[in-house]
């Protein structure tokens, strides 16, 4: 926990507060300029770009595997809800990927990513590249992060913005996807974004 998931967590708090209407409402994100290229490396080492996933949904989380508190939380709610949603609507639930972005990609190796992704859901993927190539994927994608001072044992935090965002087949963004409200929650947003 540290000041950007806290400024992050209100602003999902406040685009939230706007989804409560009818379902012809235009996606919050719409037209945002978010998201776009990249090229980072999979768990398993593979070289992955915005077009490997072209036809599917995406829904992004950035943060990075020793983040002690935070992280971990939103990724079980973020795949619990996926796991929700298989169960309700396979269908649906299939159409998304789940991916992680490492914002430390100096202790977060494929190898850490993978023992990490599998904590989680089979079709988490979870991606890593060089410092240039997160701080591009980061900046794109609206995500701020700042590498906080090494403590005396050299273990060091990396604060982070803490927003899950679905993109579509496109690679357009669509909106903010509560990871704050529990499982179900994270699964009827998704559906209900999904139906738009
Ligand atoms: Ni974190």
């Amino acid at each position: 926990m540290n000041k950007l998931h806290l400024i992050a967590a209100a602003l999902a708090g406040a685009a939230l507060s706007a989804c409560g209407r009818a379902p012809a409402e235009a996606p919050p994100l719409a037209g945002a300029t978010m998201g776009g290229a990249f090229s980072l490396v999979d768990q398993r080492g593979v070289r992955r770009t915005e077009r490997s996933f072209e036809g599917q949904y995406r829904l992004v989380y950035f943060g990075f595997t020793f983040c002690p508190d935070v992280c971990p939380v939103d990724l079980q709610v973020i795949t619990q809800g996926m796991r929700a949603l298989e169960k309700s609507d396979p269908a649906t639930a299939a159409r998304v990927t789940p991916i992680f972005i490492t914002v430390d990609p100096a202790r977060d190796t494929p190898a850490e990513l993978a023992k990490y992704a599998a904590n989680f859901h089979p079709r988490l993927v979870a991606l890593t590249g060089t410092e240039a190539e997160i701080a591009t994927v980061a900046k794109r994608y609206g995500v701020a992060f700042a590498k906080q001072p090494a403590g005396p044992d050299g273990a060091y935090s990396v604060d982070h913005s803490r927003m899950a965002v679905l993109y579509d087949p496109a690679g357009a963004p669509i909106a903010i996807i509560p990871h704050d409200e529990g499982p179900a929650a994270l699964a009827a947003a998704l559906q209900k974004w999904m139906a738009a």
